[in-house]
């Protein structure tokens, strides 16, 4: 078995298969303007087309765990694949692969070229915002599985765009936030994952993100050619992050390519401006020229050239264009491959033989928790995809045909969600949704949308009802028909003025304001709610009319970003607590999910708290005193405190699960399949030592050089909750031996352990075998030890398997400042199944 060292590099080979001299012959039937016109997007998403040139129009979309498309709502639904950090969890390559193949479809489906993702950004802190959207705490799994997702983007014809460049690890003030890191660490870790998807997987974009490092904005730095081009001889793209570019010349010399969003008129700061400024030989020509071949560049990769030449001419299947990759994908495959795919990432971080429950004699199951009911799939910001339905663990098990009683516990989220079903229902009573109707400033009636949902977002103008500008007010119309009798809390969620009518009455009229500070995503996607309270008989049908004035929003110009809110009757807390209990202490299993939510981990900020947000803490502890047989499933993108860990029979960590969560919770708590994953981040035992994200005068000072995850563990002598690495299935294993060898075929490796593993429980599973390195008399300041190469295996009882794990060359190597060096003399290799289980030890000498 070849492990996830192994190095190949065929795609960044096919992209110099596009001819040099094609590109530069459409370059020449271009003007400066129209060569400047392409360098920022015609839209938010798109760029312009240049039929001069060939150029039909190139359609970005987000993001990582779906894609988007240019839609921003449930009207485009999306395939929701389990957010970046349960990919990760799998340390399984081919499955993240298939992945990539799968969202390659999906952006074909919908017309996208360019998908802005994965996100290689390294798990610095647990606090950071946009956790759940990175892979891991360690650069080498973060880079073989963005090797991974690359590949199946790419060779289905879709570009990947690896971001966001650099050390945006973080979210609090991430506009202007300068990181100070120095060049050993930025080498060593934080450009390591983009290093080897630009080398390995041949990436066909990356973006520059919007924070400095050491005092320059990452889309003026010197690292974008020094590095990304001259140093690694990347070929692609460098788009900004969505408003990062802040200059015209400076961002221009310093090898940014393309300006996102647009268009200039709105955006800058490129345009006109540019053209001035190559008029003025401020910018030179030759540069300009550059950044158009390589926009050309992609867009022969992607299909979008009209005469394009296939990126591998070699296996013309591998590129689909524009209208391919479609075949294979039906629904039910893409719901078998996710629901596979969750399953093979969650984490089993305890039992105590609790866990596979037995079908045979399984009585009443209690399914409790806040994240019981609604499924929370995915983390919040621009990675935000709508699914076309999601399963929730209570769907999930009642699917299974348990025995299943529900009780919410302790309400745990920080705004109230959009109505939904059953509530929600359109004014004609068909279905759940609402009306749409668009006015002119005149007063007509422009445009009707009929929706399924309560939430919406339009960006760049509102469709077919208009312009941004040519749309003065908006009005949402539904019935509101309450299911139980009670008081239920109706508002809005959004930026600047509504009215909100019920019956044809004023209950609420208010102009919500941008929170002071706020980041434009949070702005967007978590604006200000205002709610008032309604009591309604069971039954009752109510009508209710929002309505809101377009250009009263501050952030019009970019979108509007509004939801019809509403929470159902429900008791206090102690109230829904005391009922929780009773109901576990009635039923032979209590399964307790709690979890944060979007709103509690997404793009924009940083969590200040790692706690389970509410008395999700209070629940576990009572459920579990009252039923002995509770597993805590935990479903949040990153890490949580869980101060009752060691007093409940079992754990599951689950991540953000994607759309087939509640199917995958089933199969594993049954035991229909092996809890597959293993933490790609330390699970901290407290905030004790854990990494601030929080600036000082505007400077966020990497101190801790390498030393972040375990590796900061290891350094301290501190013990966490769950090591990296950590996870167990439904059987045992023995580690038998090791043998380590240097006589490699090369292809970056410099040496192959052979780790021997046997199955020592009763029934067939899954193993992640983990190889880590040392220097225990290293002249050079080292980590303890740091991760160096892993493979996945699969075995029957009973049975011995030989795992071979290429250990590339840059494992060895430090950065000596000059560049990569290798220490001479004796590497300790130790391998186990997690970075603080490692029964066997070899070593490497090297020279
Ligand atoms: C995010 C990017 C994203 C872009 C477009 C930015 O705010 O940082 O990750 O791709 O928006 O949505």
């Amino acid at each position: 078995m070849t492990g996830p060292g192994s190095v190949s590099g065929t795609a960044q080979a096919a992209g110099s298969a596009i001819g040099a001299d094609d590109l530069r012959q459409r370059l020449a039937k271009l003007s400066v303007e129209q060569k400047v016109r392409l360098l920022t997007g015609a839209d938010f998403w798109a760029l312009y087309p240049e039929p001069d040139a060939g150029l039909r129009r190139l359609v970005t979309s987000d993001g990582p765990a779906g894609v988007r498309g240019e839609v921003w709502d449930e009207r485009d639904t999306s395939a929701n694949v389990p957010s970046p950090t349960a990919l990760a969890a799998t340390w399984d390559c081919a499955r993240v692969e298939g992945i990539g193949a799968l969202l390659a479809h999906e952006a074909r489906r919908k017309g996208v070229d360019v998908l802005l993702a994965p996100t290689v950004n390294l798990h610095r802190s647990p606090y950071g915002g946009r956790h759940f959207e990175c892979f891991s705490e360690d650069p080498l799994l973060t880079a073989r599985i963005g090797i991974a997702y690359v590949h199946g983007l790419q060779r289905a014809g879709v570009a990947g765009c690896v971001k966001h460049f650099v050390a945006n690890d973080s979210e609090t003030e991430r506009m202007t936030v300068d990181v100070r890191v120095d060049e050993r660490t930025l080498r060593e870790l934080y450009l390591a994952p983009f290093e080897a998807i630009v080398r390995e997987a041949g990436v066909w974009s990356v973006m520059a993100s919007y924070n400095e490092v050491n005092g320059t904005t990452m889309t003026e730095s010197p690292l974008l050619r020094e590095i990304l081009y001259d140093d690694w001889g990347f070929d692609g793209l460098v788009v900004s992050d969505w408003t990062a570019t802040r200059s015209t010349v400076a961002a221009a010399n310093a090898a940014l390519d393309l300006a996102m969003p647009g268009p200039a008129s709105q955006f800058g700061p490129w345009g006109d401006a540019l053209t001035v400024a190559v008029a003025d030989g401020l910018v030179d020509e030759a540069l300009i020229d550059e950044k158009v071949v390589r926009i050309l560049r992609l867009a022969a990769r992607v299909g979008a050239l009209d005469t394009a030449t296939p990126a591998d001419p070699a296996d013309p299947a591998a590129h689909q264009g524009p209208a391919g990759a479609s075949a294979g994908y039906a629904p039910a495959e893409i719901a078998r491959d996710l629901r596979a795919t969750a399953a093979a990432s969650f984490v089993l971080a305890g039992n105590a033989g609790l866990l596979p429950l037995d079908r045979a004699g399984l009585g009443q199951v209690a399914v409790i928790g806040p994240n019981a009911e609604v499924a929370r799939t995915l983390g919040g910001g621009s990675a935000t995809v709508f699914p076309p339905y999601t399963i929730s663990p209570l769907d999930g098990l009642r699917a299974a045909g348990l025995d299943v009683a529900f009780a919410p516990g302790a309400l745990a989220h920080l705004r109230t969600s959009a109505a939904r079903a059953p509530w929600l229902l359109r004014p004609d009573g068909t279905g759940p949704g609402a009306e749409v109707r668009f006015f002119a400033p005149s007063g007509e009636l422009t445009g009707t949308e009929q929706r399924d949902s309560a939430a919406f977002r339009w960006m760049s103008g509102f469709g077919a009802a208009g312009a941004t500008e040519s749309v003065a007010r908006l009005e949402v119309s539904c019935v509101i028909r309450a299911t139980d009798a009670g008081q239920y809390a109706l508002g809005v969620s959004g930026l600047g003025h509504f009215r909100l009518l019920v019956d044809g009455a004023e209950i609420l009229e208010a102009t919500l304001a941008l929170p002071e500070g706020a980041d434009v995503v949070e702005a967007l996607m978590a604006p200000p709610q205002r709610l008032t309270p309604v009591k309604l008989a069971a039954g009752q049908s109510v009508s209710v009319l929002l309505e809101h004035d377009v250009h009263s929003s501050p952030m019009a110009g970019i979108g509007t970003f509004l939801e019809l809110s509403l929470e159902g009757p429900h008791g206090t807390d102690d109230e829904e607590i005391a009922a929780a209990v009773s109901l576990a202490a009635a039923s032979d299993v209590a399964v307790i999910v709690v979890g944060t939510t979007a709103e509690v981990e997404s793009e924009g900020f940083d969590r200040t708290s790692l706690a389970l947000p509410g008395r999700q803490d209070e629940l576990v502890r009572r459920v579990a005193a009252a039923n002995p047989r509770t597993v805590v499933v935990v479903n949040s993108g990153a890490p949580v405190l869980m101060p009752w860990a060691q007093e409940v029979a079992a754990v599951l960590l689950t991540w953000f699960g994607g759309q087939e969560f509640g199917h995958a919770l089933a199969d594993v708590l049954l035991g229909d399949t092996e809890p597959g994953g293993r933490l790609p981040t330390t699970w901290p035992a407290s905030e004790a030592g854990v990494l601030s994200t929080q600036p000082a005068d505007g400077v966020l000072a990497y101190t801790e050089g390498a030393n972040i995850g375990y590796r900061g563990y290891d350094r301290d002598g501190r013990v966490p909750l769950y090591p990296f690495g950590h996870g167990t299935g439904y059987t045992t294993w023995s580690y038998d031996s090791i043998t380590v060898d240097c006589n490699v075929p090369g292809g970056g490796l410099r040496a192959a352990a052979c780790v021997q593993v046997r199955n020592t429980g009763a029934r067939r599973g899954r193993e992640v075998v983990q190889v880590y390195a040392s220097r225990p008399d290293s002249a050079v300041q080292r980590p303890v030890k740091w991760l160096a190469g892993f493979a996945v295996v699969e075995a029957d009882p009973g049975e011995t398997v030989d795992v071979g794990i290429g250990i590339p060359e840059r494992v060895f190597q430090h950065w000596s400042g000059e560049g990569w060096a290798l220490e001479p003399g004796t590497f300790a290799l130790a391998a186990g199944p997690s970075s603080a289980s490692l029964p066997l030890a070899g070593r490497v000498e090297l020279r």
